[in-house]
């Protein structure tokens, strides 16, 4: 089998490595060699032992019969998902570990996939090297998913770990990730959020059959959260996670959201730190089920990607189902998601918070700050709440769901 990786960066590089180093092992299990072929890289990278098979040109590959798999570890929409739609077309499998090529256009590029007769498989774009999708679409999907909650960004748990067990700065921490290859090149799109919203869409997609746009996501990041906060949460028995969720409702609709959130220290999720991730999916028949491992890095996605081209390989059959783009009705309201909240209020006598948020639990709160955990409620009645807050004068510092 001959393969072709688009681009030689952190991802890219790692398959190439892996396909290298495991070449011997691969070739046994597949019975016959997996050669990478070419890879297409427009920079010059003169320390890169595999120079000699970069190619400029995409047509290079796209239109060379050998090549039956294309890599797709580019990064970013374009060119990345119009080189993805050409492989497909033109009878390629294409394995990727672009969440964001998935999430905005994995309804397409699985549907010309089918009709073509390839796969497109993208494993290693939600959970790094945690086989997670592949379970999910397969070994799960008897049952209904009654709600996903995941750990689904390394750079932020990373981040988060080292801010708050180390003493590390915001700026520090952020800088750390990025030199080991965790952080995307952006990485607004880590700390603010939108990579963890990509990846639940496309949890919730296999979960669901549904496609659900980015844009429609209620999507918070971690640019908020004060130490203040974490030493509130921890003294309560909380560790902070940015999580991804999916929640059915009764009605068979479901919110979606990417935010903070107080885990009780008694859940798995709470004590996974560093670059891991985790996801607990709640499966109406069998319960709840954890996955867990790196969720960023070179060799933990180029293991995902491998395990991928592998499946392709051993002539593995799709295994996800068409998508559909959602369609107003299938995303409940978010006005209406209630939970219980930690909220830090300040530049407010005590008495205007008590009058306002009178049913809540107030804690032992740092000088010029209010902390309190209120009952549950709406995202509406909150807001409300916060409204009357601020016409007294007062200042929400801080707002906390808790799982
Ligand atoms: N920037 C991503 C993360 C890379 O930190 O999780 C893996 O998708």
């Amino acid at each position: 089998m001959q393969v072709a990786i688009l681009g030689c960066g952190v991802v890219g590089r790692g398959t190439a490595d892996l396909l290298t180093a495991n070449a011997e092992a691969i070739a046994a299990r597949v019975g016959g060699p997996v050669t990478v072929k070419y890879i297409l890289e427009r920079r010059e990278i003169p320390d890169c032992p595999y120079q000699a098979l970069f190619v400029k040109d995409f047509e290079t590959i796209v239109s060379d019969p050998e090549v039956s798999v294309v890599i797709e570890a580019m990064g970013g929409s374009h060119p990345a998902y119009d080189f993805s739609l050409r492989a497909l077309e033109a009878g390629k499998h294409v394995i990727t570990s672009n969440k964001e090529v998935v999430a905005n256009f994995g309804v397409d590029l699985l549907r010309v996939a089918r009709e073509k007769g390839v796969l497109y498989l993208f494993e290693a774009s939600v959970g790094g090297g945690i086989p997670v999708l592949h379970p999910l679409a397969s070994d799960l999907s008897g049952n209904l998913i009654d709600s996903i909650s995941g750990i689904l960004n390394g750079t932020t748990n990373y981040i988060l770990t080292r801010m708050y067990e180390a003493g590390a700065s915001f700026a520090d921490a952020l800088a750390e990730a990025q030199e080991k290859g965790y952080a995307e090149a952006n990485p607004a799109a880590d700390v603010e959020g939108l990579d963890a919203c990509r990846k639940i869409a496309i949890l919730a997609a296999i979960a669901t059959g549904t496609l659900v746009r980015t844009g429609d996501i209620h999507t918070e990041g971690i640019t908020a959260i004060r130490s203040a906060d974490v030493s509130a949460a921890s003294s309560l028995g909380y560790a902070v996670k940015l999580l991804g969720r999916m929640v059915r409702t009764a009605a068979g609709e479901f919110f979606l959201m990417v935010a903070p959130f107080l885990v009780d220290k008694a859940n798995p999720l709470a004590g996974i730190s560093d670059v891991f991730n985790g996801v607990m999916i709640h499966g109406n028949f069998v319960d709840n089920v954890l996955f867990y491992g790196r969720g960023a890095g070179a060799c933990p996605t180029a293991s995902a990607m491998v395990g991928d081209l592998l499946h392709v390989a051993l002539g593995g059959a799709p295994y996800h189902s068409a998508w559909r783009a959602a369609e107003e009705g299938d995303l409940t309201d978010f006005s209406y998601f209630a939970a219980r909240r930690y909220l830090a209020v300040g530049d407010c006598e005590r008495n205007s918070v008590e009058v306002i948020f009178g049913d809540a639990e107030f804690l032992a709160s740092p000088a010029g700050e209010i902390q309190l955990l209120t009952p549950p409620m709406s995202e509406r009645e909150y807001e409300d709440k916060a409204t009357r807050l601020s016409s007294c004068g007062g200042k929400i510092l801080s707002h906390i769901r808790i799982l």
